[in-house]
């Protein structure tokens, strides 16, 4: 078990919760090093980004859904430097840059750590002019933007409104799709407007009065929604689409299916993170960090996260 009393085993810093509650039940403590398997990569970190998620987890919101162990290193974005990898791997090598989405089928051994052990599938290499910070930031969030535009199709000439747009995953959402030629309608509060309008986004504010603000800019409905928070957005469905039109939600899969559209969970794919990670070095994809904490506040970062509001990404460097 650890962490331990007396340790033989190399030991490492990590943010620790070994009970469930708000962010102030996260330490920093001193535990074993991550083993390294055939397949995995050992990642000397230095990034990593908060998504709900990991709020979640520590305040035990998801014990219903996915197989928890105390204590439990929160995190499953990072970036950082090979350290070792196992005798399977053979797509990267010590001292290669990478990042990783790595969710764990049973959630315990996270990335809010000095090191981290992924499996290979997860990782790709990060290309020069990419920081840490921003390779940190993108792979939960970026990789759940693409694979919820593909689960709804979308294509050149769609117009898609996107639920949530300013933060992690809509700011990536409205990228990829304005990139990929369609028109983008978002929603944030009044302060997020000129932010999506730089992504690409025509805004609007979401709460009353939203149905009458998206059929002023697509009178004829939208060929897709994209649901980022659930509730009252994604029930508004049938009054925002086009005939035809699709949806998908990553909130809520029993009301987007009873709707007719996907629910999408995300899944960590290296080759897709490679790509991401290729339009983030050309330019293409911009990761918005809004504040940087270090592993050291990891319970200030989660604090900011809850808080709801975030534009864009919380970063925790160590
Ligand atoms: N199924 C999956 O695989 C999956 C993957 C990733 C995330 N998720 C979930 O998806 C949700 C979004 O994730 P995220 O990382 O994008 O979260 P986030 O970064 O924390 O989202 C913050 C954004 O939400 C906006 N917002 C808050 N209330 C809103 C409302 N009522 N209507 C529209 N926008 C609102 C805020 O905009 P303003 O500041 O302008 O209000 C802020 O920009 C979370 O619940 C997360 O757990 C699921």
């Amino acid at each position: 078990m650890w962490p331990r009393e007396l340790r033989l085993a190399p030991t490492m810093r990590a943010a620790l919760i070994r009970a469930h509650g708000e962010p102030d039940v996260v330490e920093i403590a001193e535990v074993d090093e991550p083993l390294v398997g055939p397949d995995s990569v050992l990642i000397e970190v230095a990034a990593s980004s908060v998504n709900p998620v990991d709020w979640k987890i520590v305040a035990g919101n998801l014990q219903g859904a996915i197989p928890h162990h105390l204590p439990i290193i929160p995190g499953w974005d990072v970036a950082g430097t090979v350290q070792a990898v196992g005798p399977a791997v053979t797509a990267v090598a010590v001292g290669d840059r990478v990042a990783a989405y790595d969710r764990e089928d049973h959630v315990q051994h996270g990335t809010y750590a000095e090191l981290t052990s992924v499996p290979e599938r997860t990782v790709a290499k990060v290309p020069d002019g990419v920081s840490f910070e921003q390779a940190g930031a993108l792979p939960l969030a970026g990789l759940t933007a693409a694979q919820a535009l593909d689960a709804a199709g979308v294509i050149d000439g769609d117009t898609v409104l996107v639920h949530a747009a300013a933060g992690g995953v809509g700011s990536m959402v409205v990228q990829l799709a304005a990139h990929g030629g369609a028109r983008v309608i978002g929603t944030a509060s009044p302060t997020n407007h000129d932010y999506l309008r730089d992504l690409g986004a025509e805004p609007v504010t979401y709460g009353d009065g939203l149905v009458d603000a998206v059929r002023k800019l697509a009178p004829d409905g939208v060929d897709v929604v994209v649901d980022l928070i659930g509730g009252d957005a994604l029930a508004a469905t049938p009054k925002l689409l086009a005939d035809g039109g699709r949806s998908v939600s990553i909130i809520d899969a029993a009301t987007v299916r009873e709707l007719g559209g996907a629910y999408v969970f995300v899944r960590g794919r290296g080759g897709q993170l490679g790509e991401l990670l290729t339009l983030v070095a050309d330019g293409t994809l911009r990761v918005e960090i809004a504040e940087t904490f270090p592993l050291d506040r990891t319970a200030d970062a989660l604090r900011a996260s809850k808080g709801g509001h975030v534009r864009g990404k919380v970063v925790i460097t160590v």
